[in-house]
């Protein structure tokens, strides 16, 4: 296998895609024997022409060291930072070049390293954001290495993790709904609960029709709060009402939407808002809060940043958390709401491995509602 690497150019394209097809047709016949395979298949991020592409790679199966399992990844999903990475800048320093994107997957654990004992083989696990983030207040340490950008991501037929940057995944849901959970139903969970703590019958606003926003409206119904969610089209605001939307605004027809989020709260305002939408979003969230109400720091879909009208959070004496993503901890108490309520995420479409790239254009394209999956 080793010579493998030395073969260069079209060989080495030829004899790598000959390779692939073989483990296609052995896994085909029998799914074990890809498990088997000495080799493996990955996407790695890979600089051209000022910017990165998703490069298919072809390397040698990973061993698990210490402390360490194999993961068969089963799904993986797509987050805003995943597409923010693909069309940035490469910088030789920040350690994203020949990493696996994705943060986000779920699957099987293969093989379990000398001293591992978290899990055992057959267990379905999902990766966290942080790897070293297990819980409490994080230290700068933890915030370091985040999965799918300076660390090795979720988009890879196997992946090595130490055993503590893994959770257990609800029971009841698919591989591909579990790949959903690690950044966006974490961050939503964190921001409405952790920090906001959210209470039945409180309102609560969410801005598009995005992962983080959907999962918002998921959580926030089940626990019998009241969402109010804004899109730019109808019909997914359709498909908000159908997860148990109490309110939904439409911020194209309506631009200043924040009257018509007041409006539907009976004049009260929202006590929670996830504010994903940043520069375009906060100030006319913060028109909509209710006194005493929170607001959840999350996204810059419009870019980072406000001229933050701080005297109106002072007014209503409101308390603003930035929020991003979670522990360990936090994905195993969401996860254990999400078995408890039997909740589902909502995937609006599951792209093939070999059809990456198109996973990317269509979050690009912005034609979705919720998560857009990957099966491997
Ligand atoms: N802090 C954290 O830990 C954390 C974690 C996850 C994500 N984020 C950030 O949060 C943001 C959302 O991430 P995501 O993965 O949920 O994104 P996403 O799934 O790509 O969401 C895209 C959707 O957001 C809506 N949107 C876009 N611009 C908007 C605007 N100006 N006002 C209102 N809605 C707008 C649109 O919904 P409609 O089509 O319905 O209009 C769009 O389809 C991103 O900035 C991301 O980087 C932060």
């Amino acid at each position: 296998m080793r010579e493998r690497f030395r073969l260069s150019g079209y060989a080495r394209f030829a004899r790598g895609a000959a390779h692939v097809c073989a483990i296609l047709i052995v896994a085909a016949a029998n799914p074990a024997a890809a498990e088997q395979a000495d080799t493996i298949r990955q996407y790695q991020f890979e600089p051209d022409s000022g910017r990165y592409r998703l490069a298919l790679k072809e390397v040698p199966r990973p061993v698990a060291g210490a402390g360490e399992v194999l993961v068969r990844v089963r799904a993986t999903s797509l987050n805003r930072r995943d597409l923010n990475i693909l069309q940035s800048e490469p910088d030789p320093g920040d350690g994203t070049a020949g990493g696996i994107p994705l943060s986000d997957g779920a699957g099987e654990v293969i093989a379990v390293g000398p001293g591992a004992s978290r899990f055992r083989v057959g267990d379905r696990v999902a990766g966290i954001f942080f790897e070293r983030w297990l819980g409490g207040v994080p230290t700068l340490d933890m915030l370091e290495l985040a999965r799918g950008g300076n660390s090795s991501g979720m988009l890879s037929e196997i992946i090595v993790s130490h055993e503590d940057g893994l959770v257990s995944v609800p029971a009841h849901l698919t591989y591909e709904e579990a790949a959903t959970l690690p950044c966006a139903a974490v961050t939503a969970w964190v921001g409405l609960f952790k920090r906001g703590h959210l209470q039945p019958g409180q309102f609560v606003l969410l801005e598009g029709t995005g992962g983080v926003s959907v999962f918002g409206l998921i959580l926030a119904a089940a626990a019998g709060a009241k969402p109010i969610i804004t899109s730019s089209q109808d019909d997914k605001l359709a498909r908000a009402a159908a997860l148990g939307a109490f309110g939904t605004v439409n911020y194209r027809s309506h631009p200043d939407w924040q009257l018509e989020v007041r409006r539907l709260t009976g004049g009260a305002g929202v006590d929670q808002v996830l504010d994903v939408g940043g520069r375009e979003t906060l100030a006319k969230a913060l028109e909509a809060l209710a006194p005493g109400g929170h607001v959840a720091l999350i996204g810059g879909l419009s870019g980072y940043g406000s001229d933050l009208p701080t005297d109106s959070l002072m007014w209503i004496n409101a308390t603003a958390s930035g929020v991003y993503v979670g522990s360990r901890e936090d994905f195993e108490t969401m996860n254990a709401f999400i078995g408890k309520h039997q909740l589902r995420p909502l995937i609006d479409r599951v792209f093939e491995f070999e059809r990456a790239q198109d996973a990317f254009d269509a979050m690009q394209d912005g034609r979705f509602t919720g998560k857009i999956v990957i099966r491997l």
